[in-house]
């Protein structure tokens, strides 16, 4: 793993029109915008698997456009390569679309039924102009193909995808995204759609591609204890925020946000003398269109006080490289830690 930073993003929000109900168009009220990413902010170095977990509605996939360039940022950036995503345009996105790759979930509608899977993994090198003759273009297929574990690529390049199995054409997938050798993979819910059996094979060529060809993997998922033994680091999203981040193990066996203990609290743990009960989270499902003040996580937490739908807690280091953001942290400001009468230091700020 290197040390430069392949991708960094920075405050990065993205806004939509919302929807106008009734009421708010009987009183000529315009509708709440939907703030579906709120300000999130990380790095991914070349060769990392960084797993972005949340319920559905977080966020995750809007993020995931927003890594690709394929939707503008409201604000923040997204930097690529040192390269702001948002500021390319005609040659300088094209490349980016090459760097940037994304996994769909779905590999039944995804892929071309009526193409064979040579001509579906050729399709971005000849839309990309990449290959410089025929033969460099059947090179790069089978090296995709190969890479994606579909070998002997002579055995697969004249099938349709109706011939292969759900695993096989996640792998066409993969291998379609790997032909213009990406340097960041984007996989949303790379495996949801896919057998519980061979989820597990899918999730190990994504961490291989990674170590093996220095790959950056943003993992979006909604289901952590599927993904959390192939992710070098875990973003707990909540209502298009980041509130913890940190290195696996840390996440896994010492969760500080009380939404990523709920989360973790149902996630079996190797360890069998690690005991947890399961956190039933109570409360509405969140809407991003009404995000509640203070901490947005207040209505359904289980340890919330009096100062939580006042104050918005800022992430707060809490172990090396782990952050959350919770008042019940630090002083909830990213500032100074609380002493045990929870009081600030006044040397501290
Ligand atoms: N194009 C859009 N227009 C309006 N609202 C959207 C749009 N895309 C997503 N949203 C809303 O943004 C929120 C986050 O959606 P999404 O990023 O798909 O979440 P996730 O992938 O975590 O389930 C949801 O409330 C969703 O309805
Ligand atoms: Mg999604």
């Amino acid at each position: 793993m290197s040390d430069a930073t392949l991708l960094s993003v920075e405050g990065l929000v993205k806004e939509f029109p919302g929807h106008t109900s009734l009421a708010d168009w009987v009183r000529r009220r315009p509708a709440p915008p939907v703030r579906a990413v709120d300000g999130i902010s990380f790095e991914l170095r070349p060769g990392e698997v960084l797993a972005l977990v949340g319920e559905s509605g977080c966020g995750k996939t809007t993020t995931g456009n927003l890594l690709m360039g394929l939707l503008p940022p409201t604000a923040g950036r997204v930097m690529l390569d040192g390269q702001e995503v948002g500021e390319l345009s005609g040659r300088g996105l094209q490349r980016l679309r090459r760097r940037v790759q994304m996994v769909f979930q779905d590999p039944y509608e995804s892929l071309n039924p009526r193409m064979r899977v040579g001509d579906i993994v050729a399709e971005p090198l000849r839309v990309h102009r990449v290959a410089s003759s025929p033969a460099d273009l059947r090179d790069r297929v089978a090296r995709a193909l190969t890479s994606a574990g579909l070998a002997p690529p002579e055995a697969y390049v004249h099938r349709f995808p109706f011939e292969m199995s759900g695993g096989q054409r996640q792998r066409v997938v993969i291998a379609a995204a790997l032909a213009l050798e990406p340097s960041l993979l984007v996989a949303d819910e790379p495996v949801s759609m896919l057998d519980v059996s061979i989820r597990a094979e899918i999730l190990n060529l994504l961490s291989a591609l990674a170590k093996e060809q220095g790959i950056g993997v943003v993992m979006i998922t909604h289901d952590l204890s599927t993904i959390a033994a192939y992710a070098d680091r875990i973003a707990v999203m909540y209502l298009g925020r980041i509130v913890e981040h940190g290195p696996t193990r840390q996440v896994l066996t010492d969760p500080q946000h009380p939404y990523a203990r709920a989360l973790l609290s149902v996630v079996p743990v190797p360890d069998p003398s690690v005991r947890r009960t399961p956190v039933i989270l109570s409360g509405e499902t969140p809407d991003p269109s009404r995000i509640p003040p203070g901490c947005r996580f207040h209505p359904r937490c289980p340890v919330a006080f009096d100062r939580c739908p006042h104050v918005d807690p800022q992430l707060v280091e809490v172990g090396e490289d782990h952050q959350a953001a919770c008042l019940l942290l630090g002083d909830g400001t990213g500032r100074a830690t609380p002493n045990s009468e929870g009081e600030v230091p006044e040397s501290a700020g």
